[in-house]
């Protein structure tokens, strides 16, 4: 069965690719990172990427991949023609911005964002990453109510600067860096009640993703979200929801807010903003609150952010996820991805103690972390690449994009089959 799409040209000679393959991971070894390049080993992933097309990633050796990880960047698939155009037609022209002129793409990008975010979401700061989204995020709406505190949630992932981890609820990220930022205060995820307690007068906001992505895809219930927006407005707090992940159709809607029918008072955003071509990040905001930005608009700044090649990648974005029926997809593949995870599931209550998500971000908690491993790289033999979720590596995740073929879902719920199987095998031995 043709399950990919076939590779570009311009692969190296066997044996020269193999010495590349060496000294690349002799160079991370030696100059990016040691354990990264003793992990890649130990995983068996002692290949390079290569090129990349919709789902399919080709290594230098010329094997294909589907690509179910990559932290969910890759909702349009790797190289989307028209964000791929879009990005070479922009840097024909003009790549980064001077930032002394204005210039068209990122005026084009707020507006569209503006239209397609309901409420009174108007005003975008574009940055390069989710991380620096989230710091934004957090500055203005400590700006705007001119109060230090905020409420966060056990397990969250917001990133690793320092506003970002200090709202992030993993101790194993946050302790080596203590002392982080002050005035986080967080509470379990999916319980309204323990937010309302939490409040105090000191609160400037509450920051939340609408499902935990990083904490094993935890999709709160459905009353959560309604009762978080109606206390913080008691409360008069702010909401700010991280949509770094579940944004730009990830989850089948374009915010995932809109599953709930509620908006946030700040909004982030990045991966899937990029088109999986360009890094970007931006977090959006009312006029009343952004109006803290008015008096001097470089309170809050970027160099590389808001440049005219990330912009015109964002642009491409949107447009494709709505000429192309990208949310519509997400929707159908997810629920048949899901529908099938959860029959397996059924089959094997010893392996997989739940299976979760919404449209396709979706996660597999196996009943013990060490089948994690096992199943990642059961997976990787079958060429299915996916990853575990940071803050809870039981959970598998699976995030593929939403160009995904039919065919590619029954090559990987075949292989999640195969993999899940090995692991009921080798039963206690993972334990
Ligand atoms: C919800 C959420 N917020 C923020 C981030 C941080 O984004 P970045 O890695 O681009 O800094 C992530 C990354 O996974 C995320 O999932």
């Amino acid at each position: 069965m043709a399950i990919l799409e076939g590779k570009a040209p311009g692969f190296p000679p066997p044996a020269e690719a193999e010495q590349m393959i060496e000294q690349a991971l002799g160079d991370y070894g030696n100059y990016v990172n040691e354990s990264m390049a003793r992990l890649y080993r130990f995983m068996g992933f002692t290949t390079l990427e290569w090129t990349a097309r919709g789902a399919t990633i080709t290594d230098i050796q010329g094997q294909e991949f589907i690509d179910c990880g990559s932290y969910g960047v890759f909702f349009h698939g790797h190289n989307h023609p028209r964000v791929v155009e879009a990005v070479k037609e922009q840097l024909d022209r003009m790549a980064l911005s001077g930032r002394t002129l204005p210039h068209k793409p990122v005026a084009d990008l707020g507006r569209m964002l503006a239209e397609r975010t309901p409420g009174d979401l108007q005003y975008t700061f574009f940055c390069n990453s989710g991380a620096e989204a989230v710091e934004g995020a957090l500055k203005l709406a400590r700006a705007y109510k001119k109060k230090p505190g905020f409420i966060s949630t056990e397990g969250a992932f917001h990133g690793k600067t320092f506003g970002a981890l200090s709202a992030s609820g993993r101790e194993l990220y946050r302790k080596p860096f203590y002392p982080l930022v002050p005035g986080f205060t967080h509470v379990p995820y999916g319980d309204a009640d323990a937010i309302a307690r939490a409040i105090d007068e000191d609160t400037a906001a509450v920051i939340l993703e609408p499902i935990q992505g990083e904490n094993g895809v935890i999709v709160p219930p459905d009353d959560y979200l309604p009762r978080v927006r109606r206390i913080c407005d008691e409360k008069g707090v702010l909401l700010i929801l991280d949509e770094v992940q579940t944004g730009m159709g990830r989850t089948g809607k374009l915010w995932a807010f809109e599953h709930w029918g509620i908006v946030p008072d700040i909004l982030t955003m990045a991966k899937a903003l990029g088109g999986g071509v360009m890094p970007i990040g931006a977090f959006m905001s009312t006029p009343e609150i952004f109006s803290v930005f008015d008096e001097n608009p470089y309170i809050h700044s970027s160099t590389f952010g808001a440049n005219q090649l990330a912009c015109s990648a964002g642009i491409a974005a949107l447009r494709a996820i709505e000429e192309e029926g990208l949310l519509e997809q997400a929707t159908r593949k997810g629920e048949r991805i899901l529908t099938t995870l959860r029959s397996l599931a059924r089959d094997y209550p010893d392996v997989i103690r739940q299976v979760r998500g919404k449209g396709l971000l979706i996660g597999i908690e196996l009943v013990n972390e060490g089948a994690s491993g096992l199943m990642i790289s059961e997976l990787i033999d079958r060429k299915v690449i996916v990853i575990h979720s940071l803050n809870n590596p039981r959970v598998i995740r699976i995030s593929p994009p939403a160009v995904i073929t039919e065919a590619q879902i029954d090559h990987v719920l075949d292989a999640v089959a195969a993999g899940v199987a090995r692991a009921h095998e080798l039963g206690a031995e993972l334990a």
